[in-house]
């Protein structure tokens, strides 16, 4: 294959989101092992999991500018590189060459600047990025991995985008919550959804409307459970087990 591909692999699957800075390694070398048997070149956006949500809701973040949100941001945004360098270095380990972007450092106008990303793609680079804390006029704020797949699929139009999270797709409702819910296997928009969003970042909810906005720019984005990476192979193919926005 010679596509562009753009994966988010969810903080819920690279760590354990309930225990502070857990980071899941062998997960995680599973992973990438199979985003590399695709094929794909591909940039690949990390959310923060234990790294960046227990700190910020700890602290109030995203919130206006104290002396202890600028000592928990700092400290969010160095957890995020430890992150960062972690994955990198378990792709490193499937042969991708990684190249992590600070993301705080690239926001301009309230967006990220991805003019960078593509180039680093077709130079055989794998650019990775991941969710951060900013300053913004009084504030400190949180840009989302979910959000940054967005700003990069506007700028790269990819064939594929798929966000890996810890369940096998979108469901009706929360799965975790009500074991009647549903996956749907095709969502054209969030109607007949019930989605809770309980981190900083708005969790599901706001996924599923970044989900939306995103499919305007490449034809192929999914949903599929990263706890079973093998799944991978099977996107964009029948007996793909996962959810399609269409
Ligand atoms: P990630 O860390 O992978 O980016 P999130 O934690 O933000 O993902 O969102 C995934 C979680 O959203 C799942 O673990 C699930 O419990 C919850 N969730 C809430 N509503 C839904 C829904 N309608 N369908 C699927 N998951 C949902
Ligand atoms: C959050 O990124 C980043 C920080 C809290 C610093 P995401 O919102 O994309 O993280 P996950 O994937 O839901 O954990």
């Amino acid at each position: 294959m010679d596509g562009i591909s753009v994966v988010k692999l969810g903080g819920s699957v690279i760590t354990d989101k309930s225990v502070y800075r857990r980071f899941r390694l062998r997960k995680t070398q599973d992973i990438a092992a199979n985003l590399r048997k695709t094929g794909d070149r591909m940039a690949i956006v990390i959310g923060g999991g234990s790294f960046g949500h227990i700190l910020s809701k700890r602290h109030g973040i995203p919130g206006a500018i104290t002396p202890d949100r600028i000592e928990a941001a700092s400290a969010v945004h160095s957890d995020m590189l430890d992150l960062a360098a972690r994955v990198g270095r378990v792709l490193s380990g499937s042969h991708f060459k990684p190249y992590i972007f600070s993301t705080s450092s690239m926001i301009r106008n309230g967006r990220v600047d991805c003019t960078p990303i593509g180039e680093y793609i077709r130079k055989g680079f794998t650019p990775l990025l991941f969710g951060d804390t900013y300053i913004s006029g009084g504030r400190i704020e949180i840009y989302s991995g979910d959000r940054i797949v967005l700003d990069i699929s506007q700028n790269l139009k990819p064939d594929m985008v798929a966000f890996l999270t810890d369940v096998d797709g979108i469901y009706t409702e929360d799965p975790k919550k009500n074991h009647d819910a549903r996956i749907v296997y095709e969502v054209g928009n969030d109607e007949g959804i019930k989605a809770t969003g309980e981190d900083a970042t708005g969790g599901m909810r706001l996924k599923l409307d970044m989900l939306v906005r995103i499919r305007k720019y490449s034809r192929h984005v999914c949903v599929l459970n990263g706890n079973h990476p093998e799944r991978i192979a099977l996107i964009g193919k029948p007996g793909f087990i996962g959810t399609v926005i269409s």
